[in-house]
């Protein structure tokens, strides 16, 4: 979902690698090369031996509860399931590959690395030390992340909050998936005490583009300058859509993580971002990326 937004809009000419040839989706790729993240010789030795100077990693696990369930007393590479091995290990020999070769190395990240007590975070922030109050996903992109800085002092990782973004129905995020469930009637209660900061994939492009070309090093965040709830969001956005006003029914993150059953996601979540308007980067606030979004989406 984000990645094919850096294709239509790089201003390089892209290599891409993975599972899916993303010409086969009609995005544009200068070439494509089956890379599985999971197969680390074969993932070092491509990041190696590739000619390109820039190299981003997109790929994860990311469907949150169901990579809860692979979670595990102890996190080693054996126990740990197929979101360790690709959110956690991957990083890792990506960064160490381009270390070897001379690359710059961007890694995507989540401000659910973060245990969401006390956002939104700033880049400085340390991330939670423990697995304890975070979400299986949150703990492994979190390991990802130290296993890049670990093997690459010149990487860059780039933590987005909640993408959202137009003109993608392969993979719906969370914003049109709003407008899909109102429509079929099956939208849940929206949390009020939740508060994040969706980041409008648009900026998440512009934001990698300025890191590549400034070579930056480190974290770097990129999400909308003020927070929101999604119940906010969802009212804004379902206004914005349909014209009027939507009922919606106000639900509690706090009371839904008190059931075993929820995955832990952050309640004060979010990113503050500092960094990269020092690149000259501009971030949406989410007001304005529902605008945007609604514009460009153009919904019946
Ligand atoms: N979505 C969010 O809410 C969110 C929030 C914060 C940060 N992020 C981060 O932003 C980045 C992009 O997220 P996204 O939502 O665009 O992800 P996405 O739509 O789920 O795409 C993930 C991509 O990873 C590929 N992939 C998965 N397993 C792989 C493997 N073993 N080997 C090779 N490729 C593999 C998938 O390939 P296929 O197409 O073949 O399945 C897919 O193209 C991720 O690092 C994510 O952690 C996402």
């Amino acid at each position: 979902m984000v990645g094919s937004h850096f294709l239509q809009h790089s201003r390089y000419p892209v290599h891409a690698a993975g599972r899916t040839d993303p010409r086969s989706l009609g995005l544009p790729a200068e070439g494509f090369s089956v890379v599985r993240l999971e197969r680390g010789s074969e993932v070092e030795r491509f990041v190696e031996t590739r000619p390109e100077a820039v190299i981003v990693n997109f790929a994860a696990r990311t469907d949150v509860d169901s990579v809860e369930r692979e979670r595990t007393a102890s996190p080693t590479p054996s126990q740990g399931g197929e979101a360790w091995s690709i959110n956690a290990l991957a990083p890792g020999t990506i960064a160490r590959g381009a270390q070897r070769s001379g690359k710059y190395f961007v890694q995507l990240s989540t401000d659910f690395v973060f245990d969401g007590t006390a956002g939104p975070y700033a880049e400085t922030d340390l991330r939670s030390p423990t697995s304890d109050h975070l979400s299986w996903y949150g703990w492994t992109k979190g390991e990802g992340e130290r296993r890049v800085e670990e093997e690459n002092p010149t990487a860059g990782i780039l933590r987005i909050s909640y993408p959202f973004r137009s003109a993608f129905p392969r993979k719906l995020d969370f914003a049109r998936a709003l407008v899909a469930k109102h429509r079929a009637g099956t939208l849940p209660p929206l949390y009020t005490d939740q508060r994040f900061t969706p980041t409008w994939i648009p900026d998440a492009t512009r934001a990698l583009q300025a890191m590549m070309e400034a070579r930056g090093v480190g974290i770097f965040h990129a999400a909308s300058p003020e927070t929101t709830t999604p119940y906010e969001f969802a009212r804004r956005l379902l206004q914005r859509v349909s014209g009027a006003e939507p009922v919606l029914d106000r639900g509690s993150l706090r009371k839904a993580l008190a059931r075993p059953e929820t995955t832990p996601r952050p309640v004060l979540g979010g990113l503050r971002c500092h960094r990269l308007a020092q690149l000259g980067v501009h971030l949406t606030g989410w007001r304005e990326g529902i605008d945007l979004l609604v514009a460009e989406e153009r919904w019946k």
